[in-house]
């Protein structure tokens, strides 16, 4: 029999790719095992799906938190291990030109919630992070202590565009109306930046004269079902291989990017 690798989830929505993962790993399309369902949000419907198929849920409340800390800014109690300096050095979700104590003040919220993220995950080990509509953005903090290894990230993302093209939170709605032909889906590594990580596979649609937003969420969403399981099973499979990749800029300076590579199967 195959090894299976533990599959860690973070929801916040209806969690459809949350089911096409557990339905691939039950129908043996993927050799994984979800381990644990965690949501910033204790409403979302995709909980139910964990409850249905007993695997073990739990919700960080994020919007509670971040009121919380609004409320009573003077009861901020960052964690013990938290560098505000290590952290600013290493975001790329804001420019440096942004407001510096805005950012500090927006990590050390996440960093307080993302604490209680990795005490909910911790009883539950896991070999890979699967973000399926997670729309929480997750800290240096939070990744450093995922992404033990650093030549193996393990936290993946799918996301609603063909990056990195239209980031953000409304990637189909956003290219329906920048009037694209083309739509798709991305899945990706996370990194310290916003759906800016190495991306791993990506597959697009046609969008037509008549298509609406909704009729593009619903193209996109069918791909993702296949896509994201597929990913899965190559990274179960170990085929996934981040590489450095050299490149000189446009102003002749030495850059390096990390990007993927699809090992063949053996
Ligand atoms: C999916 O379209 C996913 O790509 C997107 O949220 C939706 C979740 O649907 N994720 C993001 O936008 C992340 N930035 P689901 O809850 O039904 O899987």
């Amino acid at each position: 029999m195959k090894k299976k690798i533990r599959i860690g989830t973070l929801i916040s929505g209806g969690g459809t790719n949350l089911q096409a993962v557990i339905d691939a790993c039950q129908s043996g399309r993927t050799d994984g095992e979800m381990v644990f369902i965690g949501s910033d949000n204790p409403d979302a419907r995709g909980l139910k799906r964990g409850d249905e198929h007993g695997i073990p849920t739990f919700v960080v409340d994020y919007r509670s938190i971040i009121q919380g800390i609004r409320e009573a800014p003077e009861k901020i109690m960052p964690p013990d291990d938290f560098n505000m300096n290590d952290l600013l050095s290493k975001q790329t979700l804001f420019p440096w030109s942004s407001d510096v104590e805005k950012i500090k003040a927006f990590m050390v919220t996440r960093a307080i919630a993302e604490v209680k993220l990795l005490e909910a995950m911790n009883p539950y080990p896991f070999d890979l992070l699967v973000l399926a509509g997670f729309m929480r953005t997750l800290t240096p903090y939070f990744i450093d202590r995922v992404n033990t290894d650093p030549h193996q990230p393990r936290i993946i993302n799918i996301h609603p565009s063909i990056l990195p093209a239209f980031p953000g939170t409304d990637g189909y709605g956003d290219t329906f109306r920048y009037g694209c032909k083309i739509g798709g889906c991305t899945v990706h590594f996370i990194d310290y930046g916003e759906d800016s990580g190495p991306i791993i596979a990506q597959k697009a649609f046609q969008i037509e004269d008549n298509d609406t937003p909704d009729s593009v969420t619903k193209k996109g969403l069918n791909l993702e079902w296949e896509l994201y399981p597929e990913c899965i099973q190559w990274f179960a499979e170990g085929r996934i291989k981040v590489i450095r990749m050299p490149y000189s800029s446009e102003k002749g300076r030495k850059k390096e990017r990390r990007v993927v590579k699809i090992l063949p199967s053996r």
